[in-house]
């Protein structure tokens, strides 16, 4: 019932109601052996995991909330990328069925007028100079009309509904989710991160803008210039030094 027309990416899917964490089960599949392009989708999650062992809230069926298997030929330290590129694929997916302009929040946090919309959560295991398999996992807010605030989020949150006053039909975005991946990931594979760098830029939140940081300790702040091939800010201070950064460092707000 999911008519896709992709080649290998959800030529398997797992659909289930309820479980806990769609990531859990597809990183386990991968474990097990599983062939690339396995998706595993829930319409509820009981225990939805979040980036840097946070909760995500989707005990709701309001979202969607997919993971699925993919085993390139990159090395690990190409994972972060396949982070970036799936984050212009959601603002593709968006962008085709709504006049929103999402931003993408470096690294995986996909943004409507500051608040979250969807994020995305990449688990690679490296095999000697491999990735052996890499897991995507991605929450997108679709039909919600209101969040709970919890005490540990740092974001507010919308959905699609909440920003267009329309309700989605979750079958056909997943549908529109998985065959833009599947070229875009074709066209990554055969050009390189090129083109996808440059249409991440575009839809870059802050772009051009002065950061906040912190580097060892120290705080600085810069202009928010490129993005680097290994999937790093890269930021300018006054004196024109550029400088990468990593997740952890940045204030953004
Ligand atoms: C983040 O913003 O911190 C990443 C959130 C990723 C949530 C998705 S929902 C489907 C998949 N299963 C999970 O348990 N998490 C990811």
């Amino acid at each position: 019932y999911w008519g896709l027309p992709t080649e290998w990416l959800g030529k398997q899917i797992e659909h289930y109601q309820m479980i806990d964490s769609t990531q859990t089960l597809a990183l386990k599949r991968a474990q097990e052996g599983c062939e690339q392009g396995l998706v595993i989708i829930s319409d509820k999650q009981t225990a939805g995991k979040g980036r840097r062992m946070r909760e995500w809230d989707s005990n709701n069926d309001d979202g969607i909330w997919l993971s699925f298997v993919l085993r390139p030929n990159l090395i690990p330290a190409q994972a972060p990328q396949l982070t970036l590129l799936t984050a212009t694929v959601l603002v593709k997916v968006i962008e085709a069925i709504t006049e929103l302009k999402p931003k993408i929040k470096w690294p995986n946090d996909l943004l409507i007028d500051q608040k979250k919309v969807a994020g995305i959560l990449t688990q690679a295991q490296g095999e000697h100079d491999h990735i052996h398999y890499a897991v995507i996992g991605i929450g997108l807010n679709v039909n919600q009309i209101n969040f709970q605030l919890t005490e540990m989020q740092t974001y507010q949150a919308t959905s699609l509904k909440i920003e267009t006053n329309q309700t989605f039909s979750k079958t056909e975005l997943i549908q529109l989710f998985l065959s833009h991946f599947e070229s875009l990931y074709q066209i990554y594979l055969t050009e390189g991160f090129a083109p996808i760098k440059q249409k991440w830029l575009e839809s870059a939140y802050r772009l051009g803008e002065q950061l906040c940081f912190k580097v060892n300790g120290v705080e600085k702040t810069g202009i928010f210039v490129d993005l680097s091939d290994d999937g790093c800010l890269i930021v300018e201070d006054d004196q024109q030094k550029r400088e990468k950064l990593y997740s952890a460092d940045i204030n953004w707000f």
